[in-house]
């Protein structure tokens, strides 16, 4: 069994908390938590899908109740809608029946949708108790579960609601990626593949690398391979690295800033993104899978507005090429598109914000009062043709 570290500073604890990042770790979840919340005792309340539970429940349940905690176990249905104001007023009558004290703790256990809604549970709950994360999706390990971003959706959009609320500690164990469907791994390499264009090179690089290491075989067996599992932890920690890294430097998303260090670049690729699964009612593509669109969209558009040279564009279309297959976008119009970027909650001052790149590992961004509606248009007729 090995273990990476990856120790964070941000927000309001001040000692920070740990990322920890191995193989087959799930047993010794007990002895994770232990070190996260600094106690052997009291109570967890382990917030997960059937999904999901059904397949690692046992093994983390049975390895608290080992390390002396005392279990509750609060199942949410399995889909992007449970991310809502009823599962929320559900999560948090359990906690409350089950007397959860502030002493107590919450484990979000599954992707993004879990992690955001239990996280979101344990910030409001009285006034915020601790929290764990057990992320369980290739996303959820490289985005969703570092940087303390929680919430839920409304009926006036995804995502409205919520909290900044960092964990206590986060376990991420890569062998649960063996049960996880081919297309959710496809979109959470999209995510990956949009941090290292941000990055840099060597993310971007390791990423492409892994990805051609895997190629068509399944990730279950990949992960037998020692040289492959390990290659793949660093790609982890590296990843969550570089977004710890930026988070640090601006926890909140501040508006006023906007150089190449904001939270604001996480959103690369996002707001092609957000257009295609808006129209499409958000049924049709992964999140991840429309910002694999949305990179190559946002490459382009450098690229037209040259800010970015063709080699750059080049390389991200190949290394998202490797991620694997996308939906297909032929039936989308690009004009309903356009009306879409109108709703875009990037939006400051009536003007849509671009994250662009001036080459890989240089994010800018740019209003789109600066990009003429021709360039738009142009790059969206050559995306969806194609
Ligand atoms: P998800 O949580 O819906 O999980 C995807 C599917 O995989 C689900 O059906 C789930 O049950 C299943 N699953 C999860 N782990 C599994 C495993 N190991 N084996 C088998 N099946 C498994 O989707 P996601 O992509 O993880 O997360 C998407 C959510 O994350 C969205 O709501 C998005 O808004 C949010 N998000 C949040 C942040 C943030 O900073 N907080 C960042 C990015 C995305
Ligand atoms: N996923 C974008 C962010 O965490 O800011």
């Amino acid at each position: 069994m090995t273990q990476k570290k990856v120790s964070i500073k941000i927000g309001r604890k001040s000692s920070g908390y740990d990322i920890r990042i191995g193989n087959d770790l799930l047993a010794a979840s007990g002895n994770w938590a232990v070190e996260s919340l600094g106690r052997s005792s009291g109570k967890i309340a382990v917030i997960s899908n059937k999904t999901v539970f059904a397949i690692y429940g046992t093994t983390v349940v049975k390895g608290l109740t080992k390390a002396g905690f005392e279990t509750f176990v609060h199942l949410i249905g399995d889909g992007e809608k449970y991310k809502s104001f009823k599962t929320l007023e559900k999560t948090l009558a359990f906690l409350g029946e089950n007397k959860i004290s502030r002493t107590d703790a919450v484990l979000a256990l599954g992707g993004g949708v879990v992690g955001d809604l239990a996280g979101f549970a344990a910030s409001v709950y009285l006034r915020g108790i601790a929290f764990l994360q057990v992320p369980t999706t290739l996303l959820s390990m490289i985005d969703s579960s570092v940087g303390g971003k929680t919430g839920i959706n409304t009926s006036f959009g995804k995502n409205l609601v919520g909290s900044f609320y960092q964990p206590n500690g986060v376990l991420i164990d890569a062998a649960v990626l063996a049960t996880l469907p081919r297309r959710e791994l496809t979109a959470g390499f999209c995510e990956a593949i949009k941090q290292g264009a941000i990055s840099g090179k060597k993310l971007l690089e390791q990423t492409g690398s892994i990805l051609e290491e895997l190629d068509n075989n399944s990730i279950a067996k990949k992960l037998a391979d020692g040289h492959f599992t390990a290659e793949f932890e660093q790609l982890l920690a590296a990843q969550v690295r570089f977004k710890a890294l930026i988070v640090a430097g601006d926890e909140r998303e501040s508006a006023a800033k906007t150089d190449a260090k904001s939270r604001k670049i996480l959103n690369f690729g996002h707001t092609f993104a957000h257009a295609i699964e808006k129209i499409t009612n958000y049924h049709y593509f992964k999140h991840g899978e429309a910002v694999g669109y949305g990179i190559i969209f946002a490459a382009e558009l450098s690229k037209k507005l040259e800010l970015m040279p063709l080699d750059g564009v080049n390389l991200l279309n190949d290394v998202v090429r490797r991620a694997g297959s996308l939906p297909a976008i032929g039936h989308i119009d690009p004009s309903e598109v356009l009306e879409a970027f109108k709703y875009d909650k990037k939006n400051i001052g009536n003007s849509l914000q671009w994250v662009l790149l001036k080459g890989i590992g240089k994010p800018v961004i740019v209003s789109q009062n600066d990009i003429p509606g021709s360039a738009l248009r142009s790059v969206l007729q050559s995306i969806i043709r194609h």
